[in-house]
């Protein structure tokens, strides 16, 4: 790898971040070890001063867990140049989950006094840290319209304590895309740190830093993995000294560190993301176009139709409409649970990024307990459904959906 100047995504998908193992094992192992040890006191004093590179124990890295971090690394930044034409670095911290990723960035980026500017269509765990535990130390949120540049720009105006800028694109559930290109030159204008959340999108399909971004973040639990087998999270930054600094300082004391378990199989599914992904849109396409059709549905929410109201700036800033979708049942919430109980080959579960096929009726499950108003506002209606559009083949998801919709 290390001699091949230019390889394509999906070869730096299969090979990138590899290194040699010591035994030769053609795969990274699981480095099932908590601590790592040293010859002499001379050994040891180097690796703890950086001047020998080495591992000293589980919390803060391993050889499996660096493997997942670098090939995310060349993944994010595949084909992106600095200003100065070089090819972009960029340093990973791999989490143990998605939101673990997110509390590092924050708290390695903010103090107290400081404010966090952001928009409404947060995933709900990102949206209740930042409601719920930030302000409890000193730390407030500014949420606004992110589809309104103009009034994000007002609202940076008129408080200069706000330091951050989160977003998220595409989000739940209606898949609302925010435009990545103007928001984060409008937030590095006014000196304010950018982080995007990729989930959704994943680098096959977008590409944050191409848009100046400072840090990228996941959760690797989705397509990055992309089998459901490990709940994970990045960090991804392209400020290497503040990444190799107080981003590894928090990430290490907060204690939300991976494990090579996780890892190996993170590093297992990046493998196959790319190949993965395309299947996953091609399928999603195939039943966003089916479901627009059917007289039972009133509504599809797929950014790769051309009715979507983000359908253009989707596919300025990524690949094609991606693997997600959503979409609301005339007959309401009991249309939705008949819908849930009929599936014979779609599974009922909440998550996404998985191989099958995952569909879920959010008013009757994760947003049971939201007053019904609100749930509206968020466009949760009573009938809608949000489907993780697997990689079975598409007559068999077809064919599923269409069973469970008919009466
Ligand atoms: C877009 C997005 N960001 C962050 C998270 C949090 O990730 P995790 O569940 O791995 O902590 C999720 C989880 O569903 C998500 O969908």
């Amino acid at each position: 790898m290390a001699e091949m100047k230019k390889v394509g995504f999906d070869t730096l998908c299969i090979r990138g971040g590899h290194a040699t193992e010591s035994n030769r094992a053609h795969l990274t192992p699981v480095y099932a070890s908590s601590t790592y040890t040293f010859d002499t006191a001379e050994q040891s004093i180097a690796v703890f001063k950086g001047d020998e590179p080495g591992y000293i124990y589980g919390r803060w890295g391993n050889p499996t867990i660096t493997e997942a971090e670098e090939k995310i690394s060349l993944l994010e930044a595949y084909n992106l140049t600095n200003s100065n034409g070089t090819p972009l670095q960029l340093k990973s911290l791999l989490h143990a989950s998605g939101m673990a990723a997110c509390s590092t960035m924050l708290l390695s980026n903010l103090r107290a006094g400081q404010k966090i500017i952001t928009h409404f269509s947060l995933y709900g765990g990102t949206h209740e840290l930042i409601e719920k535990i930030l302000p409890g130390l000193g730390i407030e949120a500014v949420i606004v319209d992110f589809h309104d540049v103009n009034k994000v720009e007002d609202a940076i105006k008129a408080d200069s304590n706000i330091a951050l800028m989160y977003l998220e694109t595409p989000a739940n559930p209606t898949l609302q895309c925010i435009d990545l290109e103007a928001l984060s030159s409008l937030g590095k204008s006014y000196g304010l740190t950018v982080c995007a959340d990729n989930t959704f999108a994943t680098p096959y399909l977008q590409q944050p830093f191409k848009y100046d971004v400072d840090f990228v973040m996941h959760s690797t639990t989705k397509f990055l993995n992309g089998h459901g087998t490990a709940i994970g999270g990045v960090l991804t930054g392209k400020d290497i000294d503040k990444m190799n600094g107080p981003v590894t300082k928090t990430h290490r004391l907060l204690g939300g560190n991976s494990n090579a378990f996780d890892a190996f199989l993170l590093t297992n599914g990046l493998r196959t993301l790319g190949i993965r992904m395309d299947r996953h849109c091609s399928n999603a396409a195939a039943v966003a176009g089916f479901l627009a059709s059917n007289g039972d549905v009133s509504v599809v929410n797929y950014v790769g139709l051309p009715g979507h109201p983000d359908h253009t700036l989707a596919m300025r800033q990524m690949k094609n409409g991606g693997a997600l979708l959503s979409f609301e049942l005339k007959g309401g919430f009991d249309a939705g649970v008949r819908f849930i109980n009929k599936m014979k080959l779609c599974t009922n579960a909440v998550s996404l990024g998985t191989c099958d096929t995952l569909i879920s009726h959010p008013a009757s499950t994760t947003h049971m307990g939201v007053v019904r108003e609100k749930r509206l506002a968020f466009g949760i209606t009573d009938g809608l459904m949000r489907v993780s559009v697997g990689m079975e083949c598409i007559d068999d998801i077809l064919s599923d959906i269409e069973q469970a919709i008919a009466d």
